[in-house]
């Protein structure tokens, strides 16, 4: 299973995905830089991503924890997350994100 993500100069790269694994997570292993800064304890927002608008309605709701701090995040959109709050699981096979900025 894999996903794609887009970087800062706009190049994909396609990276194994592993099942429980958060989608940040996926991306530092897959050595695309992130800042991540807290580690997935969705204190920070450095981890902003944009979701692709197709998957979009695939992914679970973010809760009001991920919500509160998006709000602080630079460049939000009606397709930002933040990836340490999206699990991967096989509906996920194929998910494509972009790295905001303030995530790098
Ligand atoms: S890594 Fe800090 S909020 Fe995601």
């Amino acid at each position: 299973m894999h996903i794609f993500c887009t970087d800062m100069e706009g190049k994909e790269h396609k990276l194994q995905a592993t099942e429980e694994w958060s989608v940040m997570e996926i991306i530092r292993e897959g050595g695309i830089p992130i800042l991540a800064q807290c580690g997935g304890s969705c204190a920070c927002a450095t981890c902003h991503v944009y979701v692709d608008p197709a998957w979009k309605d695939k992914l679970p709701e973010p809760n009001e924890e991920e919500i509160g701090m998006l709000d602080g995040a630079f460049e939000v959109n009606e397709n930002s997350r933040l990836a340490c709050q999206m699990i991967f699981n096989e509906k996920l096979n194929g998910l494509k994100i972009k790295l905001a900025p303030g995530s790098v």
